[in-house]
Order: structure tokens, then C-alpha cells, then sequence
């Protein structure tokens, strides 16, 4: 993606995001698109499908389908919105956007980037989330093994939450890779 293209598609994503997001959610996707640029940089991964895929993450958060729970599907939702809506065929942005709640086994550089931008934001506040934070200034994978490992145990702690698969496997990936090296 190059700059003219990026400015296009802002031109079109942030009216709807003015228009379909709380004001609380717009600001916490403008912080996770700030941080999300920020660590493309540092990381070296494309900055402007990092700011998209950003902006795009919980595009789908207030979304209503019958029987489903949004917590979990907006992002699969919002990916496909995503495609849908401002036809984003990049298939590492809609992997990103798809992915940013749960993680999965095999994620790329900026899959783990607005992974852990949505997890770190400066809005965000919780037990451990500046030791995840400090940990993103230089290791990524550690990074994304605290905030999965924090997850699944304020999961676990909570009566009737379910912990999602693809989190304990994302998690478990990204060890055993840790480990190759
Ligand atoms: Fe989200
Ligand atoms: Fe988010």
C-alpha cells in the first residue's frame, strides 16, 4: 500500500467510523491506529497497512446479528465488512482485523501489531499492562506471549467465560518459535 492509497481509503473509513463508532470506541481506535503506526515503524512492517488495518479493527464492534456473540465475531465480521465496504482485498490487513481479538497460530508482524496496539493502547488500563507494554518497546513475540498469557488467566478467573482456542494456540506457538531461536 502507498500513501495516495492510504488517504483514499481514510478519506472514506473515518466518516464511517464517525458515524457507526461510540465516541469512546473512536478514541480508543484512534489510539490503537497512533500506536499501531508507530510499532510498524520499529518492527518494519508496511505503516500505512498498519494504520488501516487499525482503523478498520473494530469497525464491526456494534454490529447486531441475531444469535452471535459480537465479543468474539466482530472481528471476523469486521474483516469481512472490511472487504466488503471499502474493498480491502489485502489478505494481511483482513487477517489483522480478523484475528486482533483472539490471535491465532502462525501470526504475522502485523497481525501481532494490532494485536497488541488494541491490548496496550494508552486507554487501556489493567494489571500488567505496562509490563506488556515495556515488553513491546523491544520484543514482540514476548510481548504477545504476556498479553495472551494474561488473558487466559483472567479468563480462566472468571465464572462462565469462555476461553477461546485460538488464543491458548497462538499462544503456543509463538513459545515453541521463541524456542527454535
Ligand atoms: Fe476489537
Ligand atoms: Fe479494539
Amino acid at each position: 500500500m502507498d500513501y495516495t492509497e492510504c488517504e483514499r481509503l481514510k478519506k472514506e473509513i473515518i466518516p464511517y467510523l464517525r458515524e457507526h463508532l461510540k465516541e469512546s470506541r473512536y478514541v480508543h481506535t484512534m489510539n490503537v491506529t497512533h500506536l499501531a503506526k508507530e510499532m510498524a515503524a520499529r518492527y518494519g512492517a508496511d505503516v500505512y497497512k498498519a494504520e488501516i488495518a487499525a482503523l478498520l479493527h473494530d469497525m464491526a464492534k456494534y454490529e447486531k446479528r441475531p444469535g452471535v456473540n459480537m465479543d468474539f465475531a466482530h472481528s471476523k465480521i469486521g474483516a469481512e465488512m472490511s472487504r466488503e465496504i471499502f474493498g480491502i482485498e489485502d489478505e494481511d490487513i483482513l487477517n489483522a482485523i480478523a484475528n486482533h481479538t483472539t490471535g491465532r497460530a502462525g501470526m504475522s508482524t502485523l497481525e501481532k501489531i494490532i494485536f497488541l496496539a488494541d491490548a496496550i493502547e494508552p486507554g487501556r488500563d489493567y494489571p500488567c499492562v505496562d509490563e506488556i507494554r515495556a515488553a513491546a518497546e523491544t520484543d514482540l513475540d514476548r510481548a504477545c506471549i504476556l498479553s495472551m498469557a494474561r488473558t487466559i488467566q483472567h479468563v480462566l478467573e472468571q465464572k462462565g467465560w469462555y476461553l477461546h482456542p485460538d488464543t491458548v494456540e497462538a499462544k503456543k506457538y509463538l513459545e515453541e518459535h521463541l524456542e527454535e531461536n
